[in-house]
């Protein structure tokens, strides 16, 4: 299923944004960052203990490099890949929520 999440003009680079999808069979919360000239997006669930990375509604911690911080346990992310780089649930990664674009809009692609 593809899902409209924003306009493009609305995104900001650097900062992580909250999303929640209401599919068929669940609600699914992700996460999307615009940086470098690319959008990544994964799903709002660590894979330590399967909380949500945000610490309130749409805001999320991050360190001064630039990794996401999950606010449960502090497992640290790296952006681009979502890799668990420091942290409980070292060597694991977020799930990856594919992007499409169109002229105005960000769309994610569930599967
Ligand atoms: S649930 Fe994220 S570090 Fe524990």
């Amino acid at each position: 299923m593809i899902h409209r999440l924003a306009e493009i003009k609305d995104i900001e680079p650097g900062i992580w944004y909250e999303f929640n999808l209401q599919t068929d069979e669940a609600l699914i919360s992700l996460m999307l960052l615009y940086q470098g000239d690319k959008y990544t997006a994964f799903k709002n669930f660590c894979p330590h203990q399967g909380r949500r990375m945000n610490y309130s509604l749409g805001k999320f911690l991050v360190t001064a490099e630039g990794n996401l911080v999950c606010p449960a346990h502090g497992a640290e992310f790296k952006p681009d890949d979502g890799l668990c780089i420091n942290g409980p649930c070292l060597g694991q990664s977020l799930e990856p929520i594919h992007i499409q674009l169109n002229d105005d809009s960000v769309f994610a692609i569930i599967p």
